[in-house]
């Protein structure tokens, strides 16, 4: 077997690297409103929050270490770069950290996207509520990160490796979110083996073939090394 396997991940990875998840008890959607935050409308309306929101999280992404599971999917990506396919929510830039080349489909924290002329650029570590784009100049720099309403960065070629996929794999992520939620569904009508891995059963474990549940440092090492050993 020499299929692609894709792996979606999810806050869960992140989880014992220190930096919280949005859905569990004590998440950042518990300690903030989303519509407050993570909206076109809410930086629209007041930028100077939603600015030190994603200041706070950069400051504590950039400090937060690559955990084991992390380090485990960089080593499969490593092993076999034309199969292993990683998808990324997450903004934290700890797979990268950890030697992985992640698609990132809901951006990154550390870069900064100029509102009026898509311009990118490295985000300082404080963006302020103007925050004046380097190339044309006007005050619209905001994190280039996808808020609800927008549409993810990627999807035609995720949607590509999805219908090629012998295994599909969800790391540390609820399901709850479309259309990241959704791919699991697409995978199986392409007829892939579909695996969760996550802390506990989620909403859409059903969809699931195969569960591993654990933190992700000990189920993620154990699933790659299973996986290199046996060839898939
Ligand atoms: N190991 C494995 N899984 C874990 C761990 C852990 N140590 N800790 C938590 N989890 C699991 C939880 O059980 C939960 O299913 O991680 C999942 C986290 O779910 P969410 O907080 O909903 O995060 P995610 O699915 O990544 O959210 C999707 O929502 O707000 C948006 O844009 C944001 O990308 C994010 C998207």
């Amino acid at each position: 077997m020499s299929g692609k396997i894709v792996i979606l991940t999810g806050a869960g990875l992140s989880a014992e690297s220190g930096l919280g998840t949005f859905r569990d008890a004590g998440g950042l959607w518990e300690q903030y409103r989303l519509q407050d935050i993570a909206t076109p409308e809410a930086f629209a309306r007041d930028p100077e929050t939603v600015q030190a929101f994603y200041n706070a999280r950069r400051q504590q992404a950039a400090k937060a270490e690559p955990n084991a599971a992390h380090k485990a999917l960089a080593e499969l990506q490593q092993a076999w770069p034309d199969r292993v396919v990683l998808v990324t929510q997450n903004v934290d830039g700890l797979l990268e950290k950890a030697g992985a080349q992640p698609i990132h489909m809901h951006g990154q924290l550390d870069q900064a996207l100029c509102g009026v002329c898509d311009h990118r650029w490295p985000a300082p570590m404080e963006m302020s509520a103007q925050e004046p784009c380097p190339e044309c100049g006007a005050p619209a720099g905001r994190p280039d990160v996808v808020w609800f309403g927008e549409y993810p960065y990627h999807l035609e070629d995720i949607g590509e490796h999805i219908q090629d996929c012998e295994v599909f794999v969800a790391i540390g992520t609820s399901g709850q979110v479309y259309p990241a939620a959704g791919f699991v569904q697409e995978a199986r009508l392409f007829g892939a083996r579909t695996v969760e891995i996550n802390l506990e059963s989620t909403d859409v474990s059903g969809t699931f073939d195969v569960h591993r549940l654990g933190p992700a440092s000990a189920t993620v090492p154990a699933w790659v090394s299973e996986i290199l050993s046996r060839g898939v």
